[in-house]
């Protein structure tokens, strides 16, 4: 009976040795331990059967072995609850630092976006969005730029359908919003544009923020004023800002503003195609029949309008040659900013 209870002693702590989940300790349990079944259980009802004078130093041996298996029973059963064998603790080493994870960042050409919306809040404009798939009639019609006008040549369009496109321009937040509310209204309307159109200076995607104010006696010096100051305060004091003459079948009279090239310092270079100026809006006061589209009395109020092109002027800010390294997805050049 002592080899038994020695040999099962052995087996009971080889077997738990190898018990690594939790489920494996119950079906231990009554294996050994078990009241019917166990096999201590069974060696110790044993004892009635061998000579008396042995039966109490057998018993003696037979209770410290089921105790001994028992502890490390309840030993292993703490082990496996706290979700650590014994084996696993001791490789775990507490003192080595935690892993950081490396923080995300707004895309460069959003925190511009985000400063030029909060310069124009600054001068009371709140801001609007609207949809990207878009319908001929706000993006073309309700701008004065009907069927076969030539100057949707100048747009690029990609058509979803004859009368559903991707809006090529921010400006059909003006009839989405001034249709719906009376002056007076200024507004900017940040927003994804898409035109077929891709070289250092374009994207076929790019992001506009449209603005436009309507009220009683707006004039050509209130847009002049406005862009002025947003520009000085968007990059410095002392930038060169030019108003050029140009057409928009939505405004009249209407212009292009270019800033001094900031990457040459005004002197040539390829990225403002040795002008040493770079195009960065096109503006002007709504033209009278967009306001009567909408309904307004074009002899009662008057109002400007500008769009601005975002990945443009956050070239400018951080010196970048070429727009397309924008959309590259090149985190290496994305984490600098
Ligand atoms: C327009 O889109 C007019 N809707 C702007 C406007 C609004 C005029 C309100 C009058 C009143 P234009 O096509 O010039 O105009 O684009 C405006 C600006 O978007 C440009 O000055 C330029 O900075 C930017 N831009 C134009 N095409 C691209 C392009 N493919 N990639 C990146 N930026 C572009």
């Amino acid at each position: 009976m002592e080899l038994e209870l020695a040999r099962l002693k052995d087996e009971a702590i080889q077997t738990l040795k190898g018990v690594t989940v939790a489920s494996e300790l119950e079906p231990f349990r009554v294996k050994f331990l078990g009241r019917k079944g166990g096999s201590l259980t069974g060696v110790m009802r044993q004892l009635a059967e061998v000579p008396k004078e042995d039966r109490p130093r057998l018993g003696q041996l037979a209770n410290e072995i089921k105790k001994e298996v028992t502890a490390l029973f309840e030993q292993k059963k703490q082990d496996l609850s706290a979700g650590q064998t014994p084996q696993k603790q001791s490789e775990l080493d507490l003192s080595l630092p935690g892993r950081s994870l490396p923080f995300g960042k707004l895309h460069p050409v959003t925190q511009v976006m985000e400063e030029i919306c909060s310069i124009f809040e600054g001068m009371g404009f709140a801001v609007a969005e609207g949809p990207d798939v878009e319908t001929d009639h706000y993006n073309f019609e309700a701008l004065n730029i009907p069927k076969h006008h030539p100057a949707r040549d100048m747009h690029d369009t990609f058509y979803v359908s004859d009368s559903i496109l991707l809006r090529t321009h921010t400006s059909n937040m003006q009839a989405r919003i001034m249709e719906n509310m009376e002056p007076p209204l200024r507004y900017i309307a940040p927003g994804k544009v898409y035109r077929c159109d891709s070289d250092i200076t374009h994207t076929p995607m790019f992001v506009q923020v449209e603005g436009f104010l309507v009220d009683r006696d707006v004039s050509f010096a209130d847009l002049k004023g406005v862009l002025t100051s947003f520009l000085h305060h968007m990059f410095s004091q002392d930038l060169a800002v030019r108003f050029r003459p140009s057409f928009f079948p939505f405004t009249e009279p209407s212009a292009e503003v270019d800033i001094a090239c900031v990457i040459c310092g005004g002197e040539g270079c390829r990225v403002c195609k040795r002008t040493g100026w770079i195009e960065i809006l096109g503006a002007g006061l709504i033209d009278p029949e967009v306001m009567k589209m909408v309904g307004y009395d074009p002899d009662e109020y008057s109002g400007f309008a500008f769009g601005l092109g975002v990945e443009r002027i956050a070239m400018l800010k951080y010196g970048i040659n070429d727009i397309r390294l924008y959309y590259e997805n090149d985190l290496r050049f994305l984490s600098q900013f």
